[in-house]
Order: structure tokens, then C-alpha cells, then sequence
């Protein structure tokens, strides 16, 4: 699952959920998995088309690594940051920079973000109160739409 875009709490309150997955193939095996539970779009994260200011959490899972470069992952956090309410969280995890995360994606898409650089980023696509951490070669990170 690629970028999720919730309303409100998702799936186990029953409230839906919608996934961007740029892959065709994998939306389409998305949709045939948790069809029910969420509507999959086949699309981009950096560009989504969903309506603004309408939902309450955005989260990102191992996922930003493989957005291509860093002005298509500032896009991301400024679609984020505009299909979410003021007080909607944006979330997420991923790898952080290392010869063996290198190696795993060796000929794969691989642009790790930089922790250091990350609040000021996610500060300049608006979000505030953020927090990154830093723990066992993974990063994460919290921030809020104001
Ligand atoms: C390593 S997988 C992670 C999958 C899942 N989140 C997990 O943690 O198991 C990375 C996913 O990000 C998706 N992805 C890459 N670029 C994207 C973009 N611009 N917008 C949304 N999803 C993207 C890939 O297609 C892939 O499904």
C-alpha cells in the first residue's frame, strides 16, 4: 500500500480509507484485497486529484525513498498538506540512508530523505508542531496542518 488518505480513523471504525498507488498492477491487486474496506486509486501521491482540506490523516509507509527526486517528494508533502483539514495529521515511516539500503535497491528507484533536512522541509510545504525520529536506520516522522 502506497499513500494512504483517511477520514477520519479508517477501516476499524468503519470510516473509509483511500490508497494512491502510481502502479497499475498493484492498485489493481489493492482494490481486489481491501476493496471493501478502502478505495484505491491508481495514481500519484505528488498530484492525487482528491478534494482539498477533506480528510483528517494522511500516512506514508516505506514509500518516500521511492519518489524519484526531492522537488516531486516536496509535491507530495504540499498534496498532503492540501487534501488534509486544519488539524489533520501527515505521517509516516521509511529507511534512512546506508550502504545496505543501497544495496537492497540496487537498480531499484532510491532517494532516501534526510532526517536532518526533513522538519525544514515539511515546515516550508506548511505543516507545524513536527516531529522526526531517528532509531535503528528508520525514520519517522509527525506533523500537523495548522
Ligand atoms: C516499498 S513499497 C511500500 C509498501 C507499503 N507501504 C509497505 O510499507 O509495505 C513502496 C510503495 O510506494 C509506491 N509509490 C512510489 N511512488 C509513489 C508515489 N509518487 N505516490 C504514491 N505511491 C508511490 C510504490 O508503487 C510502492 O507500492
Amino acid at each position: 500500500m502506497a499513500m494512504n488518505i483517511c477520514h477520519r480513523l479508517c477501516c476499524s471504525s468503519g470510516y473509509w480509507a483511500k490508497t494512491v498507488e502510481p502502479q497499475g498492477a498493484l492498485a489493481q491487486r489493492l482494490q481486489s484485497k481491501y476493496g471493501d474496506r478502502a478505495r484505491i486509486i491508481h495514481g500519484d501521491g505528488a498530484d492525487t486529484g482528491l478534494p482539498t482540506a477533506d480528510f483528517s490523516s494522511v500516512v506514508c509507509f516505506t514509500m518516500m525513498h521511492h519518489v524519484p527526486t526531492p522537488p516531486v517528494q516536496n509535491q507530495l508533502f504540499a498534496e498532503a498538506f492540501r487534501v488534509l483539514q486544519p488539524g489533520g495529521i501527515f505521517a509516516g515511516s521509511d529507511g534512512v540512508d546506508s550502504i545496505p539500503f543501497r544495496i537492497a535497491h540496487f537498480r531499484d528507484t532510491c532517494n532516501p530523505l534526510d532526517p536532518q533536512l526533513l522538519p525544514d522541509r515539511l515546515a516550508r510545504a506548511g505543516f507545524v508542531d513536527v516531529e522526526v525520529e531517528v532509531k535503528h536506520g528508520e525514520q519517522r516522522w509527525r506533523a500537523v496542518k495548522p
